[in-house]
C-alpha cells in the first residue's frame, strides 16, 4: 500500500564535542558537518531505501532543493514536498566521544501546515493506506482525524514527545513506536519490570499494536495477544542519531510487504545497529543491500 509521511525536514547541523556542553560554558567543536535530517525526511528515507512506496508531505525553504533532491534521490516521493518562502526547520546536533548527543530544533516551515493543507495532502489516499506521523510538525491532530474517517492506518510515533500530547487522539492510532523514555513519559511506567511494562501498555491500548525500542536491549512488539521480543546485534556506536527512524522505515516497509511481525523487528533492529556505526541522520541510514549482507 502507499505510506504517506507527514513529517519534518530539517536541516541539521552536527557538532562534535569532547563533551556537551554545560550551562554558562563556551566549548569549541572538533568537527562540524550539515546534513539533512529531520525525523519525517529520515524515515521516509529509511522507508524509500526499505523498498516502501512513501509519499513525503512537508516543506522547506525555497532556498533548500538539495534537501528534495536528496529525498527524491533515496526513492521517495517528493510531489507533496512545497517550498516556501519561510525558512526550513533546522536541528543544532552536538555528539559527544561517548555517542551521547543532545538537540535543540527550530520547527520553521515544519510548523506551518493548516488542517486544510493536510486534507488536500492526503486526498489520494485510500482505505488501508497508512500515515506516518512524529512530533515535529504542527496540526498532527487534524491529520490522524482525517486519517481516521478515510480508513487509512496511523503509524505515530510520539518524538519529540512534548506535553500537547495529552491533546492527541491516540486512540485513533494501529502502531505505536515509542522508546522507553516516551512510553514512560505517556504511561507512567519508568520504574517497572517489563512483564509489568506489557501488562499496563494491554490495559491502556488493547486495539493496539505498540512497539517499544530498547536500545541496546533491541525491540519489543505488544498487542492484545503477543509480545514478540527481538535482540540487538551488539555494535560499536558512534552517532545514535536517526537510529529510530532508521528502525521505523525498515520495520514498516516489512510489514508492509506482508511480512510477519518477528521478521520486521528483526530487520528493523539490523538497520539500526548500522546506522548508529555512522555520524549524521539522513546519511546513516543504510541501504537494503547494506542491510541484506549483516
Ligand atoms: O531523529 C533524528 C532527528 O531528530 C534529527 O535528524 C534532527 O533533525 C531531529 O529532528
Amino acid at each position: 500500500m502507499k505510506i504517506f509521511n507527514y513529517g519534518a525536514i530539517n536541516i541539521d547541523h552536527i557538532y562534535q564535542v569532547p563533551h556537551l556542553v554545560r550551562a554558562g560554558e563556551t566549548l569549541s567543536s572538533t568537527d562540524y558537518h550539515q546534513v539533512l535530517g529531520g525525523k519525517g525526511a529520515n524515515q521516509s528515507i529509511a522507508l524509500a531505501r526499505a523498498g516502501a512506496e512513501v509519499h513525503h508531505i512537508g516543506r522547506c525553504s525555497k532556498t533548500d532543493t538539495w534537501a528534495v533532491e536528496q529525498l527524491g534521490d533515496a526513492g521517495v516521493n517528493c510531489q507533496l514536498i512545497e517550498l516556501v518562502d519561510e525558512p526550513s526547520g533546522h536541528a543544532i546536533i552536538q555528539v559527544d566521544e561517548q555517542a551521547e548527543n543532545s538537540i535543540v530544533l527550530f520547527g520553521g516551515a515544519n510548523q506551518s501546515f493548516s488542517q486544510q493543507d493536510i486534507h488536500s495532502a492526503l486526498a489520494t489516499g485510500v482505505k488501508g493506506d497508512w500515515l506516518v506521523l512524529q512530533n515535529e510538525c504542527n496540526n498532527i491532530e487534524a491529520a490522524v482525524e482525517y486519517a481516521a474517517q478515510a480508513q487509512l492506518k496511523v503509524v505515530f510515533n510520539p518524538s519529540p514527545m512534548l506535553s500537547d500530547i495529552e491533546a492527541f487522539p491516540i486512540d485513533k492510532v494501529s502502531l505505536l513506536i515509542v522508546n522507553e523514555v516516551e512510553l514512560s513519559q505517556l504511561l507512567d511506567c519508568a520504574n517497572l519490570e517489563q512483564n509489568e511494562i506489557v501488562d499496563k501498555v494491554r490495559k491502556q491500548y488493547p486495539d493496539m499494536d505498540v512497539v517499544i525500542t530498547l536500545g541496546a536491549q533491541g525491540a519489543m512488539w505488544v498487542n492484545a495477544n503477543e509480545c514478540i521480543k527481538v535482540d540487538a546485534r551488539s555494535v560499536k556506536v558512534v552517532d545514535t542519531t536517526a537510529a529510530g527512524d532508521t528502525f521505523l522505515g525498515y520495520l514498516l516497509a516489512a510489514i508492509d510487504r506482508g511480512e510477519s511481525k518477528q521478521a520486521a523487528l528483526t530487520i528493523g533492529c539490523k538497520a539500526s545497529s548500522l546506522a548508529v556505526q555512522s555520524l549524521g541522520a539522513s546519511i546513516s541510514i543504510p541501504t537494503s543491500a547494506q542491510v541484506a549482507v549483516i
